[in-house]
Formats: C-alpha cells, structure tokens, sequence
C-alpha cells in the first residue's frame, strides 16, 4: 500500500499572469477513472505555454504532459478496463486539458499510457510518448506513408517478435526541423518504413542524425528545400516540425499529388495556392496507449533511439523551459521529478 502525502512539489504554470513558479505546497489530486503514479520524469513541449488559447485551463495549471513512472493505484471506478498494475513503470501523454506531469503524484488515463520498454531509462521514456504519437500519426495516419493505416499496414513487431518493415520502399520523405523531439521520430518511422528519409537541421546535428539512420541531411542555414530540389528529385511526403519560414519553403520540395503533413502552429498555403494534386493535414495528435505500446517493441528491439536533449530538477523549471524555447533542443528537454529510487 502506498502513502501519498497531501502536499507535493509541483510547477505551477499562472494562466492569469503567465508565469511559471515552482510550490512544494501543491495538492495532490486523485482522479477515480485515472491511474496514480510517482512521476520519475517529464518532459517539455515547445509552445505548450501557448496552448491555453485553445483550452480552457484554470487559473493554476500544472504543465508537461509526457511523462514517466510508477502506477501507485489503478482506477477505483467499476468497469474501468485495463491491464495495469500497480508497480507497474509507465509512460504516456497525458491529455493537455488536464493536470499535467510536472509535480510528484499525477494521474493518467490508462488509455494514455503503456508499460516502459525494456531497456529505455525513464528519463528518455519521458521523452517518448508526445514525439512518437505525433510523428506515427502524421507518417502513417495522416500522411499515409504506407498506402494505408491499419495495424498491419505500417511497420509493426508481430506476435512472433518478427519486425514488419519496408512498406514504403521507393517513397521519398522529407522532414523538416529533423533534430527536434517530433522530426527524430518521424525520420526514424519513415526508416523503418523503407522510405528514402532527408531531413532538414544544422550542421551541428548532422552526425547525430546520421546515427539515426537519416540518408540526407539539409543544413537550412545554409541552402533552402528550393534549392535543394533544382538539383534533386522532390519527396512524395513533406512532414514539417519546424514551421514559419521553413514551412514555407517545404512547399517547394513536395511532388505532385504528394502529401505535406504539419503539427506546427500557423501552417498556411503557399502564395498561389498549392501544387497540383496535394493533400495537406495539419492535426493535434492523440494519446493511444495500444498505438505507444506497439511502437514501444521497437525500442525493446533497439530498433528506435530518442535523445535527451537535458535534465533538470524541478526547481530548475526556468532554464528547462528556457532551454526548450531556443527552438535548438536536441530532442527533448527533461524535468526529473523525484530522486530515481523506484529505477
Ligand atoms: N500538433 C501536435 O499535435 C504537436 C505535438 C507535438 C509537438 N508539436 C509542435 O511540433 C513542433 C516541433 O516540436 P519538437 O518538440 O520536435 O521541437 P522543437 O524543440 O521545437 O525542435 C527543436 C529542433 O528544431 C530544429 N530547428 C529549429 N529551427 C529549424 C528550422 N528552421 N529548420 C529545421 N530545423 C530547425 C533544431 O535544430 P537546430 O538546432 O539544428 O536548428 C532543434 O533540433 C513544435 O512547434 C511543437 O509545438 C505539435
């Protein structure tokens, strides 16, 4: 039986005044339908600030909806259908409308969460969960990289452990903002799906993409996707992580009757309108703990790598945040929350 005490640490992100503080006097919640657990470690979403003009957040919210740790309950409502357990080490993305990860104690909806892999640390597990549903989602739902999506249509571990790869041999992807948290997955995904991957970010990342098994790198400092595809052939799919002028210029990389699939704010057209033939999506992804699960076989296979950017302790949160909001994060920003004892 596990003791929770009334009090814990937390982030408190002030939609009033728009201002984070740290308390070591937040209260604990407990939600009957969600599972109870020890946070380990969260992570930051760039922009996720900004997310409270489209959700009705109270005046106190707790931040960082990915998260990492250990089930302490199960739901206490009747019917409530999962395997969980408690002791169980989870991660997932827990629903923006609700309290988020940054704090000791948080609730997630079994619906969002699935066991660690093994062999991932929680730290990098925290990292996970929000990147990797955006990225499949975008690939395979949105951008239907594989002709389809069903379970079996993308890259999936069979219930033999025999991986499935290789359904979009001949398809050319382009990413742009590759190194971040979203676009690592995605050039990954895409990898595994067979798909010629390039991807676009500065020089400074271009050996640690390559170890990504990316088969180009763009330096966008330093020649543009349009002056890239003088010289090559144009993608059948453009997934853009970086948005602004670099979503722009994605435009121009895209063949006819391609897809040109976005998660950043403030995707738009291009003057003109768009090229003959092609799909656009623009989508906020969604938690499906089946979805993290399947993807999570991957990284037991080491198949899949993710990358901490850094981690800070949770009294750090201003030079975390601050550090995610450069827009240079080397995948994903890290608050680890308690001291690591349950690893
Ligand atoms: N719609 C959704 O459901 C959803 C879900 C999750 C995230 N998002 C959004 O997706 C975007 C990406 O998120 P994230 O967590 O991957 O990343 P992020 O922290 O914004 O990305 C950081 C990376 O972007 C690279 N970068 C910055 N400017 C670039 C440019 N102009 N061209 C290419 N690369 C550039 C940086 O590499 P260099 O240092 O090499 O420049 C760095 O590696 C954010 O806007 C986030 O809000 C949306």
């Amino acid at each position: 039986m596990f003791n929770v005490p009334e009090q814990q640490k937390a982030i408190i992100f002030n939609t009033k005044t728009n201002s984070l503080s740290y308390t070591d006097s937040a209260p604990v919640v407990i939600a009957a339908d969600e599972l109870l657990i020890k946070v380990h470690s969260t992570a930051i979403t760039n922009g996720e600030l900004t997310w409270g003009s489209f959700i009705n957040w109270p005046e106190e919210q707790i931040p960082c909806y990915d998260v990492s740790g250990t089930v302490l309950s199960t739901p206490t409502v009747s019917g409530s259908s999962h395997s969980f357990k408690e002791g169980d080490k989870i991660f997932g993305r827990i629903m923006a409308n609700r309290r988020g990860a940054a704090q000791e104690y948080a609730s997630i909806l079994p619906s969002e969460a699935a066991l660690v892999p093994k062999g991932l640390d929680m730290d990098s597990a925290a990292c996970v969960p929000m990147s990797a549903h955006t990225a499949w989602q975008a690939i395979f739902e949105k951008g239907l990289l594989t002709g389809s999506f069903t379970p079996t249509s993308v890259p999936h571990v069979n219930s033999a452990g025999e991986t499935i790869l290789n359904q979009a041999r001949g398809k050319r992807v382009l990413v742009l903002g590759a190194a971040g948290g979203v676009g690592l997955m995605g050039v990954q995904f895409a990898k595994l799906a067979g798909a010629f991957v390039a991807g676009t970010a500065s020089a400074k990342n271009e050996d640690f993409l390559k170890g990504l098994n990316i088969d180009e790198v763009i330096d966008y400092t330093k020649l543009s996707i349009a002056e890239y595809v003088s010289s090559n052939d144009k993608f059948d799919m453009v997934f853009d992580c970086a948005g602004g002028r670099s979503m722009l210029d994605g435009w121009s990389g895209i063949k006819d009757n391609g897809v040109y699939v976005s998660v950043v704010p403030g995707f738009t057209e291009p003057e003109g309108g768009k090229p003959v033939g092609v799909r656009s999506e623009w989508f906020i992804m969604e938690p499906r703990s089946e979805e993290l699960a399947g993807i999570g076989k991957f990284f037991e296979k080491g198949m899949l790598k993710v990358n901490v950017d850094s981690v800070w302790k949770l009294e750090e949160f201003r030079e975390a945040f601050g550090k995610t909001a450069t827009g240079h994060a080397r995948g994903k920003v890290v608050l680890r929350v308690s001291d690591g004892e349950e690893e």
